[in-house]
């Protein structure tokens, strides 16, 4: 049988670009070789697309940054330019081939294509999770793994995710939404609906980042405005958010497209006051696999998980966040990331271990889901002029 040539698309322009290259070293490692033909596609913090000389290395859990920007940093990576055409056929990734090497001359370049059969987008954040590569995947006409554009696009906006949730009933904590315009036109009028709805602390949060960049945790009022600028500085939207007291970090994984199925859930424990970006990759945070929780408590998480996943009609695979209060035993839905972190050490992979999936059969099930998804897709009329 002839082998499937998956497109590992990694890197990228968010701030999560180590992160990624770390998620799609293992990716690569693990896609079972009898059955695929991985193709690595970086792109670069400029936003430029190549096809590199060898795919990005696996790296080890606690210095998985260090490492992995290293990497991303080395000079002269060479590579193949690469675009994605934005038209459906079988040639729809391309490389620009120069017949001399170096000199970029137009006269000398021909066009390769390489005909893939799916795309695995393992990006995170911005320019990658967001929607807008999916957009691009979309007009290419090629499958891919994972969620489409709206499901992308709004799990990346925490302030459109929270009326997605809330559609679907699933509890939140109370929130503030608010523009920079509001803000410059008066921050008074922005800290009074702030007082107004929330109690202290609060987390000021960027609405379309990850990783935790731009955060910050609130005490009292007089933190307010500070926490709001840095905020700003990263997105022209901002989402304000009570704070769980006393939080626990419950994450759960969640995979398939209609009938989406969720796996046991972990426990994140910070080695810092929340789970900023340094507990996430620079010191190391303790995770439980899988959570020490009661029964009641484990079954309510994946139930939200599973809703979490419905309500922004994501597809493929996401991992639902949950923040769990010590002091009132309630459980909330914090967020739901539509590209997980997918390093052998990752929540997302081992969560599904715990549950009986490993990850070679993990990255199977997301390849057949991604060619449901699109058969699906290419049975819907996109006219009403002609019956199919
Ligand atoms: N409402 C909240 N109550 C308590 N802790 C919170 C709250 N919101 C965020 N946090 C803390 O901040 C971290 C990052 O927030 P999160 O919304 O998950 O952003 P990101 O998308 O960057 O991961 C969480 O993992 C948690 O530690
Ligand atoms: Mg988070």
């Amino acid at each position: 049988m002839r082998k499937l040539r998956i497109g590992v698309i990694y890197g990228g322009r968010s701030s999560e670009h180590e992160v990624s290259l770390a998620s799609a070293a293992s990716v690569i490692a693990n896609l079972d070789r009898q059955r695929y033909e991985p193709v690595p596609i970086r792109i670069d913090r400029d936003g430029r697309w190549a096809i590199p000389d060898r795919p990005p290395t696996v790296v080890v859990a606690a210095d998985v940054i260090a490492r992995a920007r290293q990497e991303a940093d080395r000079p002269g990576r060479p590579g193949r330019e690469t675009y994605l055409v934005p038209h459906p056929g079988e040639e729809a990734l391309v490389t620009v081939e120069r017949a001399h090497g170096e000199t970029p001359a137009r006269e000398n370049a021909y066009v390769a294509g390489l005909a893939l059969d799916l795309i695995f987008p393992v990006l995170h954040g911005p320019y990658g999770e967001d929607g807008t590569v999916q957009g691009l995947l979309e007009l290419s006409g090629l499958p891919y793994v994972g969620s489409g554009v709206l499901a992308s696009a709004v799990a990346m906006d925490k302030a459109m995710m929270k009326v997605a949730f809330a559609g679907r009933g699933l509890p939140m904590v109370p929130h503030v939404v608010a523009s920079a315009e509001e803000w410059a036109a008066s921050p008074e009028a922005v800290a009074a609906s702030v007082a107004a709805r929330l109690s202290y602390p609060v987390f000021v949060k960027p609405a379309n980042l990850g990783s935790s960049v731009g955060i910050s945790k609130v005490k009292e009022p007089g933190g307010l405005a500070e926490a709001l600028r840095v905020a700003f500085e990263f997105d022209r939207k901002v989402v304000v958010e009570e704070g769980v007291p006393a939080a626990r970090e419950i994450e759960c994984s969640v995979v398939g497209n209609h009938r989406p199925e969720a796996s046991l859930p972990g426990e994140i424990v910070p080695s810092r006051e929340f789970y900023d970006y340094e507990a996430k990759y620079v010191e190391e945070s303790v995770a439980h696999v899988p959570a020490p929780l009661d029964e009641a408590t484990t079954a309510e998480v994946r139930r939200l998980a599973v809703e979490a996943f419905l309500a922004v009609d994501a597809a493929g695979f996401a991992r639902v966040d949950c923040l769990l209060s010590r002091e009132t035993g309630r459980l909330y839905v914090n967020e739901i990331n539509t590209i997980p972190g997918f390093t052998t050490i990752s929540m997302f992979p081992r969560l599904w271990e715990a549950t009986g999936l490993g990850y070679a059969a993990l990255l199977d099930r997301l390849v057949d889901l991604a060619f449901e998804r699109h058969a699906a897709r290419q049975q819907l009329r996109t006219s009403h002029l002609q019956a199919q």
